[in-house]
């Protein structure tokens, strides 16, 4: 729903389907305070504290607000150890949304990465995924296999309207299982919505074809469902014949066609803590439940108090509800149409939970090796207090000595239930006029760089002297049109 406003040229305002409860101070740091915290930071803003934040937009992970139902399902946490009435309840919300048989809950979702990725993956694999997020590709990594990305081609360009730009590339995926053989390759994962390529959605059509495909070559498919509600509220939106179904309908049709999925239900679980990895497959549940044991805890909590998977059970529910995922979705189209009047140059077609910045035609005086994504970021603190993130070269950049990542964003994550309209035309403006003096933007050099990671614990210096090229003049490209 969205609040008509007398001034036509205004975007309307999306409507907050609820209230609120409970009031959070927003720390409000001067610009001096800004100042010494990046210094202190070493311009990495996972370095600050949160009181030294005005608005954070650093993710939209485990930031959410539960609501009073959650609130309440906390107080009839079953704190057994074994057997908890908490889990018997999670397990059933979790298998009717999904229709997987095992159930295996973790604390978060990287945590389901490392049981299904240790189980599966061995040294000289290859798994293929629409785009890997970075934990998901360093667990890969970690277990010897090969992270190898085959979203479409319009998933790379930030002004294509591709309705379902976290499509995969069948042919691409055909031809990797026909090169390295089912032995090779343990399983196909997509990840709904894709997160490193601006959280966009995958079709249903193509995750069909992706499941053919998978299925034709004898290899699992596996889905990472962190945000699959949002993914299915676009399908809905978008794809023919959708528009009569629920979400409910449009999750269980992705999910009967995999084999089983992995979850932060930080994110479309709508708690501040919490995962899972599901599968049909007994002998492989069995595996992951004895490492489940030694690095989360006993099958019926997994690293979680059970109040916790009560709250979960509650949230999961909730994030299937139409009038909440239709203000999430206008949030971000908000801060997008503000962000246009002002010719802010993004990533197009807007996602389900964030803006992610352009940061070639945002900063083009700027090259990669300046780290553009890293001091656009640092830019948006130092001018409003934002904390966004980089995802860019530094959180997919060159291992070792290879090419700058085909993408290079900031993105600026919505938290569930946490911002008003206001808050986000604030952000909206801050962005505005940093676009407005890009110019003066310099770029940054990496002084310590950890070995895996690198984007949580990296630090920074700003570049002395003039850009390493010369400023272009003028606004950024005009874009093609938008499709919404
Ligand atoms: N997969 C995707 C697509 C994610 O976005 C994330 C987390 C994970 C897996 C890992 O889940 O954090 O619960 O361990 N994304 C957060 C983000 C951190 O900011 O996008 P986790």
């Amino acid at each position: 729903m969205r609040v008509p406003l007398n001034d036509p040229t205004e975007p309307t305002l999306p409507f907050e389907p609820y209230k609120v409860k409970v009031a959070e101070r927003i720390p409000n740091p001067s610009r001096e305070d800004r100042e010494r915290a990046l210094v202190r930071a070493g311009f990495n803003l996972f370095n600050l504290h949160s009181d030294e934040v005005r608005i954070d937009l650093l993710t939209d992970s485990g930031t959410g607000a539960m609501s009073d139902r959650q609130w309440a399902a906390l107080m009839i946490g079953d704190e057994s150890y074994a057997g908890s009435r908490n889990f018997a309840r999670f397990e059933s919300t979790v298998r009717s949304i999904t229709g997987f048989r095992h159930i295996l809950p973790t604390h978060q979702g990287r945590a389901a990465e490392n049981l299904l990725f240790s189980t599966l993956c061995r040294p000289g694999n290859v798994v293929p995924n629409n785009m890997h997020f970075d934990t998901t590709r360093a667990h890969v990594l970690r277990n010897g296999g090969r992270p190898v990305n085959i979203a479409v081609r319009d998933a790379y360009d930030p002004q294509s309207d591709f309705p379902f730009k976290g499509n995969v590339d069948v042919p691409a995926l055909d031809a990797l299982l026909r090169r390295e053989g089912r032995e090779n390759v343990p399983l196909v994962m997509v990840t709904i919505t894709n997160n490193t390529g601006g959280g966009q959605p995958v079709s249903l059509a193509n995750f069909r074809e992706v499941a053919r495909t998978a299925r034709a070559h004898g290899v699992p498919l596996y889905v990472d469902m962190c945000r699959w509600a949002e993914n299915a509220y676009f399908v809905r939106e978008r794809e023919r014949g959708m528009r009569a179904k629920s979400i409910a309908e449009i999750g269980r049709a992705f999910f009967d066609l995999c084999d089983g999925a992995t979850m932060s239900a930080k994110k479309d679980g709508l708690v501040n803590i919490g995962g899972f990895v599901a599968t049909r497959d007994r002998s492989l549940a069995g595996r992951m439940k004895e490492l489940l044991i030694l690095y989360e805890g006993f099958p019926t909590y997994g690293g979680l108090a059970r109040r916790d998977l009560e709250a979960m059970s509650v949230g999961l529910e909730e994030a299937m509800d139409l009038d909440y995922l239709t203000h999430r979705v206008e949030q971000v189209r908000y801060v997008a149409g503000l962000l246009d009047a002002r010719a802010v140059p993004f990533f197009h077609p807007v996602g389900g939970h964030g803006i992610y910045l352009d940061v070639r035609r945002f900063l083009p005086h700027l090259s990669d090796e300046d780290l553009p994504g890293q001091a656009l970021a640092v830019e948006l603190y130092r001018e409003g207090g934002l904390r966004t993130v980089e995802v860019g070269s530094i959180m997919f950049g060159p291992d070792k000595g290879s090419k700058s990542p085909p993408l290079e964003l900031v993105r600026l994550a919505i938290p569930r239930r946490v911002y008003s309209a206001s808050h986000l035309a604030f952000v909206a403006d801050v962005v505005a006029r940093v676009y407005e003096r890009r110019a003066d933007v310099r770029g940054l050099t990496m002084v310590y760089r950890p070995e895996r990671l690198p984007h949580f614990t990296a630090r920074f210096a700003p570049k002395r002297g003039a850009s390493s090229r010369a400023p272009r003049a003028g606004r950024a490209a005009p874009r093609r049109k938008q499709t919404q």
